[in-house]
């Protein structure tokens, strides 16, 4: 039996050289089979609003629905570090805002860690949370709450100087207090530049096999998100196909009269 994983794992596992397997997850049962398998932490990502609410990004996601994920989650969970994502504006607005929203992640929803998108832009506040003991989880590179500012989900660091301010920021959160940052879609060899300059662990997604560990949308991973799964992400299974043939089975049984038959009842053994 592992023992339960804690923030300040995640830099002895960089130092000792191990990689960090992180995924989503977004209610008990998921958690309770992905913590089963091995993994050392889980994400209740915004990503919560694509692939189980059908929202075409992460902006419409609330405060409200992420802390109620997050408690799903963590009462699935026994081992893997639990992170929960702050929604689009519950933490750039002021620093104050940000602790009270992360507060509530943690009060209500029982998350051990939050995770935050962006670097300069929000120094302060993670030096703010950190400072009243919220472990924060940077995330850098693509940020999918800016969809709207960028234009799409668009790879970032593609030339020197944007590679040169993302790895800034990653100093500034490591110095700010953050214990690991997401880096997502990136080159491979941005990915290895900054995991080498920071003593805290990078979390690659879309960022090269160079990073201390990786995340990947679980419903991506094992196929069970029906809609277009990035080119970084390797499929382990096509759940998706899974329930969609077993449903069809279902519907013919159903139509054909064909029911499972319940077991007789036991017969008592005469005692004598
Ligand atoms: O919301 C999410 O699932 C994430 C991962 C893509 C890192 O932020």
């Amino acid at each position: 039996m592992t023992a339960k994983v804690r923030t300040r794992d995640f830099r002895e596992k960089k130092r000792r050289g191990e990689r960090i397997a992180m995924l989503t997850a977004y209610d008990a049962n998921m958690a309770r089979l992905l913590d089963r398998a091995g993994v050392d932490a889980l994400l209740v990502g915004d990503s919560l609003g694509m692939v189980v609410l059908g929202f075409d990004n992460t902006v419409p996601v609330t405060l409200d629905a992420m802390i109620h994920h997050t408690a799903a989650v963590v009462r699935g969970t026994r081992h893997a570090l639990v992170v929960a994502d702050m929604p689009f504006l519950t933490y750039q607005a002021t620093p104050a805002e940000a602790v009270r929203n992360a507060g509530r992640l943690m009060q209500e929803g029982g998350a051990e860690a939050v995770k935050v998108e962006g670097g300069s832009a929000i120094i302060d506040t993670v030096r703010r949370l950190v400072d009243v003991g919220v472990p924060v989880m940077g995330h850098l590179g693509l940020l999918p709450q800016s969809v709207h500012q960028v234009g799409g989900f668009l790879r970032q660091a593609t030339n020197p100087r944007d590679a040169d301010i993302l790895l800034a920021d990653a100093l500034a959160l490591e110095e700010a207090g953050a214990f690991a940052i997401v880096l997502e879609s990136i080159p491979s060899e941005v990915g290895r530049t900054v995991s080498a300059a920071l003593a805290v662990p990078t979390i690659g997604i879309g960022a090269g096999p160079d990073c201390d560990g990786q995340v990947l949308v679980t419903n991506d991973m094992i196929g069970l998100f029906d809609g277009p799964v990035p080119s970084f992400v390797k499929q382990y299974a096509r759940v998706a196909d899974t329930v969609t043939a077993s449903v069809q089975s279902y519907v013919d049984d159903v139509k054909s009269r064909r029911y499972a038959r319940p077991a007789p009842p036991k017969t008592p053994t005469p005692t004598i």
